[in-house]
């Protein structure tokens, strides 16, 4: 056993993922809730846990982009450049699959979705264990991303898997979700990976949902959401309400204002994402009638925050 027995060492990692089970890894964007993506039993047992519908697709996460071969067909050389240029790193590739990928890990849609995460730990452990890790993030449908490996444990309690503990995530939201399957290729979901750094090698690419694209839970009205009611407010009008309302707390823009409860984050884009679901798992604790948020700046650097933020007002309080 390792020092803490409830962080299991790799090769005990290893033995669990073998023997169909479920394990939550830590990765730079969010903790994934993982299990061997050929084993369709294994990976039906994410589905249950997570209360997620059948028919969302997972992502396969990998060692390195000589993996990619093993899981995709008619892989454009688009694909392979982005993996040279941003794996390890918070980029899903989604591709043709090969016929044998299981229906379990894709929904049943003729692609799948690839990536390798930067952390050292998981990285050592799909190393050693060979294959792909189907991995959602690890929190249940709809619920906010864990960005810690006690978020886990609050998510699940008793049911919580085992976790390898790699401490707080670095980047804090979702990977960048690029779909080289269509045709001009597309941004399914938007990252720490930014538009402008995809256009060197995708001068084509679109960004938002066309008609044509797949289901993607992550883009669903309502998600990463707090369970208190929610609502964002620019500074003046947040300073006004929260003088006024009974029981609110405040996610405030570098500075919490005087005689206010609440968090603020720094007005940076990469530091502010960095701290969010904490910051949201925090004010949701706080039984407040209200959460109110200060609406973030606009602009490319604060697409990904502002995207996460807009669904998880739609999916707050319910
Ligand atoms: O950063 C991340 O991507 C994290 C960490 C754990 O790697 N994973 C993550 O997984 O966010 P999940 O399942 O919470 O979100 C993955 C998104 C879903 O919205 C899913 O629909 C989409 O990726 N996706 C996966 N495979 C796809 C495919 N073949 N076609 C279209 N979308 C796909
Ligand atoms: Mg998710």
């Amino acid at each position: 056993m390792s020092e803490n027995p409830s962080t299991p060492t790799i090769a005990e990692a290893i033995a669990i993922l073998q023997g169909g089970g479920l394990l939550a890894i830590p990765t730079e964007t969010v903790y994934g809730l993982a299990a061997d993506a050929y084993n369709a039993d294994a990976v039906a047992r994410i589905f249950a846990l997570k209360g997620r519908p059948a028919d969302h697709p997972l992502i396969v996460h990998v060692a390195d982009a000589e993996d990619i071969a093993a899981w995709a067909d008619a892989v454009p050389d688009a694909a392979y450049q982005l993996a040279a240029q941003f794996w390890p790193g918070p980029l899903t590739l989604i591709l043709k699959k090969r016929a044998e990928v299981p229906d379990a890990v894709t929904g049943g849609q003729d692609t799948v979705g690839l990536r390798s995460p930067d952390h050292p730990l998981t990285l050592a452990l799909l190393r050693a264990f060979g294959g792909g890790l189907a991995a959602p993030s690890a929190n249940r449908f709809g619920r906010i991303s864990p960005t810690s490996a006690a978020h886990v444990r609050d998510e699940f309690g008793d049911a919580a898997p085992p976790i390898l503990d790699g401490g707080p995530c670095s980047v804090g939201i979702e990977s960048t979700i690029v779909d080289l399957s269509q045709n001009p290729p597309r941004i399914l979901r938007e990252g720490h990976i930014r538009r402008e750094q995809l256009l060197p090698f995708l001068p084509y690419v679109q960004s938002g949902i066309g008609s044509a694209s797949p289901r993607v839970s992550g883009n669903l009205d309502a998600h990463y959401a707090p369970r208190t009611p929610m609502r964002m407010l620019e500074r003046e009008r947040l300073i006004a309400a929260a003088t006024h309302e009974m029981r609110c707390v405040l996610l405030a823009l570098d500075a919490l204002p005087a005689g206010t409860q609440g968090l603020s984050l720094p007005a940076r884009p990469e530091a502010y994402a960095h701290g969010l679901y904490a910051a949201l798992r925090q004010l949701d604790s706080r039984d407040a009638a209200h959460i109110l948020i200060e609406q973030p700046p606009s602009g490319p650097d604060w697409l990904a925050v502002n995207d996460r933020i807009k669904r998880a007002l739609a999916g707050a309080g319910i």
